[in-house]
């Protein structure tokens, strides 16, 4: 009884007095105002589905915890203010206002004060558990920041890991990675905020971890693909938009069963150094390989000049498979693909030509390339094949959809990320890739070139043949 008294008179009555003061209450009024409100949406969120855009996302789980957040410190900060006005204005009571703990009245007050504490600290665990977990969601990172993101976002949804969360890859586990992205994310909430971020995002992502920590912990280094084979489909720029097939047989190898590194995964793992001398890691004059006796073979491009200065980076997933989640495509490749899935029929004349003129235009704003295309293309049917266009509108329309939509899902304006903004390091056709280091100029002291050799990576089994023998012998044809 005697402790309870003293936690009267030292801590609820002073309390009391002092918490009458406009701060506390405006803070007493935000704290309760945004836990009705939470309590509220969890209690529809339990019953069944809601569906929450980013928006609502960031109020729920952000603002409004934030908010009940900062309604509880405005209590004690009012109350401190109080305390000091009163104090200076020698107004601080030596006695402070006696608390009837037999007055009923007083006693329910008390009740409620300590369940509302009971329900606040709930809150808190609750909203901080809620707000981490949402700002690990894929939702959140690329939503968001709507048109910072967007671009990533759009190739990541149409990626081979639409289901791997952006924190999986982009966020390190621990306490340390943690924090490091929350402020790198502050950073960039900044920028967002005032309009500063680069367009586009930078690439590559510096302080992403190696490949070692990201990649592995769901793909095996080693893992034995051996040959891999890739059939492509082309369309030729002549009135019949003329098919033709490549076969490639890639030697991708891995660790094989005697733990042999072979073929294109196996040679380049964990021993193979480089310098870039560009912002994207297209130019590399340097390459060096460790040797298993600890000795290691330079090889130099005959175009470097004076010394080679940079950072050394060993060679891993992320140097060939930098789009692994956001690949955006090239023109050729998205209208290739259309093409051959019929939704850009082939059967409308000099249509490949025309597409890949319309998508490699420029326009201000996507909703200046949805317009653009359509009228363009049906222009061209109207003034060259008016026929066409009178007995098949639909196949334009079909392919002027299609267009676009390939269009949206590569270019974003606003952003300035255009064809080619995000070269792809696979492969050699469209972007340096592999030939970044295999284009037959850089050499060792004693003159062996890194091999250009197309057999060394793969077998040609045809290309751009009409009817390759090959896919009709496997029943492809
Ligand atoms: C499978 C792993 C993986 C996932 C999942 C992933 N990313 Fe990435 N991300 C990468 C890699 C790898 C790079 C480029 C690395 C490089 O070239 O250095 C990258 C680059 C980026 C960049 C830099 C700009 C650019 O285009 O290169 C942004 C922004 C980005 N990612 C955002 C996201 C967002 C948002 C999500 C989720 C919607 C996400 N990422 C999911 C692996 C991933
Ligand atoms: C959380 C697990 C996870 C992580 C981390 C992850 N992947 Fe994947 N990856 C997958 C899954 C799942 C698939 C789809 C497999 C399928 O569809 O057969 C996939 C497919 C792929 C493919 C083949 C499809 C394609 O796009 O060509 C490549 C290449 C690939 N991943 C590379 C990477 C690289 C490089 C990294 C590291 C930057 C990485 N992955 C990180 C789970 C993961
Ligand atoms: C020297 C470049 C290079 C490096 C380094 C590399 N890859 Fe690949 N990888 C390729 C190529 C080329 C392909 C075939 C691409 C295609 O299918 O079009 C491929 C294909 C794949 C595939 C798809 C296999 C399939 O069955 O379709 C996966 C998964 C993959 N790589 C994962 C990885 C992982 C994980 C790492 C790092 C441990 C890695 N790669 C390192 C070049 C590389
Ligand atoms: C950063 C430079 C670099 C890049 C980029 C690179 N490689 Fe290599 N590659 C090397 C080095 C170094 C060797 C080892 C050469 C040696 O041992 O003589 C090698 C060896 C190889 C070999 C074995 C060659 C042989 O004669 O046995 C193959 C196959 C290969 N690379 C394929 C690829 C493919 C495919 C790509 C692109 C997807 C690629 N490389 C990208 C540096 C690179
Ligand atoms: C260092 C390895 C390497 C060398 C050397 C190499 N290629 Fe390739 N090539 C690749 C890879 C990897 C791909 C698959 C790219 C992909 O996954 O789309 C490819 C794909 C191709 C394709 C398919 C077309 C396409 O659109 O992708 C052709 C054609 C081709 N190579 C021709 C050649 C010729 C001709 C040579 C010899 C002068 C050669 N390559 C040398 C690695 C190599």
């Amino acid at each position: 009884m005697a402790g309870a008294s003293r936690f009267k008179e030292n801590w609820l009555q002073p309390f009391f007095h002092l918490g009458k003061n406009p701060i506390s209450l405006i803070g007493a009024g935000l704290t309760s105002a945004s836990a009705l409100t939470l309590l509220g949406f969890w209690c529809i969120e339990v019953l069944g589905h809601v569906v929450i855009n980013p928006y609502l996302g960031i109020i729920f789980f952000l603002i409004l915890p934030a908010l009940f957040i900062f309604g509880l410190l405005l209590i004690p900060i009012g109350i401190y203010q109080r305390r000091r006005q009163l104090k200076a204005a020698g107004l601080l009571p030596a006695v402070y206002p006696k608390i009837d703990l037999g007055d009923p009245v007083f006693r329910r007050a008390m009740d409620l004060v300590l369940l509302a504490t009971g329900v606040n600290v709930l809150i808190v665990g609750m909203a901080s558990y809620r707000g981490v977990e949402y700002m690990d969601t894929a939702q959140f990172c690329g939503q968001s920041c709507h048109v910072v993101m967007r671009p990533e976002y759009t190739a990541y949804q149409a990626s081979a890991h639409s289901h791997v969360a952006c924190v999986a890859c982009h966020v390190g586990e621990g306490a340390q990675s943690y924090v490091k992205a929350k402020v790198n994310g502050t950073k960039q909430l900044i920028e967002v905020t005032f309009n500063t971020y680069p367009r586009p995002i930078h690439s590559p992502v510096l302080d992403l971890r190696p490949a070692r920590e990201i990649c592995e912990g769901c793909h095996a280094p080693a893992k034995y693909i051996g040959e891999k084979l890739l059939v492509k489909t082309s369309y030729a720029d002549d009135e019949k938009n003329t098919m033709t097939k490549t076969l490639v047989l890639l030697h991708l190898g891995g660790r094989d069963s005697v733990s042999r590194l072979t073929g294109i995964h196996g040679v380049h793992l964990g021993h193979i150094e480089y310098i870039a001398t560009d912002a994207q890691r297209q130019v590399i004059p340097w390459v060096s390989r460790r040797n298993g006796d600890g000795s290691s073979t330079d090889f130099v491009s005959g175009d470097a000049t004076g010394q080679i200065k940079g950072e050394k980076r060993v060679m891993d997933c992320i140097d060939c498979h930098n789009r692994a989640a956001h690949t955006f495509q090239t023109p050729e490749d998205a209208l290739n693909r259309a093409m051959a899935e019929g939704t850009v029929s082939s059967t409308l004349p000099f249509v490949h030509k025309e597409s890949l003129e319309l998508l490699k235009a420029s326009y201000s704003s996507q909703a200046e390339a949805e317009t653009k295309i359509k009228s363009d293309l049906e222009e061209f049917y109207r003034s060259q094949r008016p026929e066409v266009l009178s007995s098949h509108p639909d196949l334009v329309n079909q392919a002027s959809a299609s267009l676009f939509s390939i269009y949206k899902q590569n270019i974003f304006p606003d952003m300035n990320v255009t064809w080619g903004t995000h070269p792809n390091n696979v492969g050699h056709n469209s972007y340096p890739g592999c030939f970044r280091c295999h284009d037959g100029g850089h050499n060792t002291k004693d003159g062996t070139a890194l091999t250009q050799d197309c057999a060394a990576c793969h077998n040609l089994l045809a290309v751009d043949e009409a009817n390759p023998k090959l896919l009709a012998d496997m029943g492809m044809q």
